[in-house]
C-alpha cells in the first residue's frame, strides 16, 4: 500500500516557528516519525512538502495511478484552497487531513476547512501522532476498499 504525505506551507519550519503552538520538533523529526509508522503498520510512503499551492495541486494529481491514498496537512491552504479541494476530488483517493493544532479552538478563520468537505476523516490537535493515526486510518479504509 502506498502512501502520499503531503505537508503544505511553512511546516518546514517546525521546530522554529511558534513553538509555543507546534511544539519544538522539527519538520525533519516530523518525517522521521511518519517514515518509522509507516513502516511499523507496513506502508510504503513517500513525503512531499511544498509552500506552493499549485505545486501541491500538481501532486495530487499525480498520486492518481501510484498511490493507495493520500495524507494531506494543508496547513494554511487548508482555509482558503477550492484547487486542493478539486485535486482531491479529481484524483478520487482516500485521503485523511492532519493538524498539529487543533484548527477548532483557534482563531475564526482557521475553523473552516475545505479539504474537510472531502477528505474522509480529519484529525487535529493531536501534534505529531495525528499522522500515526491518519496512517492507520488510511490502511484500514484502503484495506476494507472503500474510497
Ligand atoms: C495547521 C493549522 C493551520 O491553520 C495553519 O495555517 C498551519 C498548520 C496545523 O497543522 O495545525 O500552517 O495545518
Amino acid at each position: 500500500m502506498r502512501i502520499l504525505v503531503i505537508n503544505g506551507p511553512n511546516l518546514n519550519m517546525l521546530g522554529i516557528r511558534e513553538p509555543d503552538i507546534y511544539g519544538k520538533r522539527t519538520f525533519r523529526d516530523l518525517e522521521q516519525s511518519v517514515r518509522a509508522w509507516a513502516g511499523e503498520i507496513g506502508l510504503d510512503v513517500e513525503l512531499y512538502q511544498s509552500n506552493h499551492e499549485g505545486d501541491i495541486v500538481d501532486r495530487i494529481q499525480a498520486a492518481l495511478g501510484r498511490f493507495d491514498g493520500i495524507l494531506i496537512n494543508p496547513a494554511a491552504y487548508t482555509h482558503t484552497s477550492v484547487a486542493i479541494l478539486d485535486a482531491l476530488k479529481a484524483v478520487g483517493l482516500p485521503a485523511c487531513e492532519v493538524h498539529l493544532s487543533d484548527i477548532s479552538s483557534r482563531e475564526e478563520f482557521r475553523k473552516f476547512s475545505y479539504v474537510s468537505l472531502y477528505a474522509g476523516k480529519t484529525i487535529a490537535g493531536k501534534g505529531f501522532d495525528g499522522y500515526r493515526e491518519g496512517l492507520v486510518w488510511l490502511r484500514d479504509r484502503i484495506g476494507a476498499g472503500g474510497p
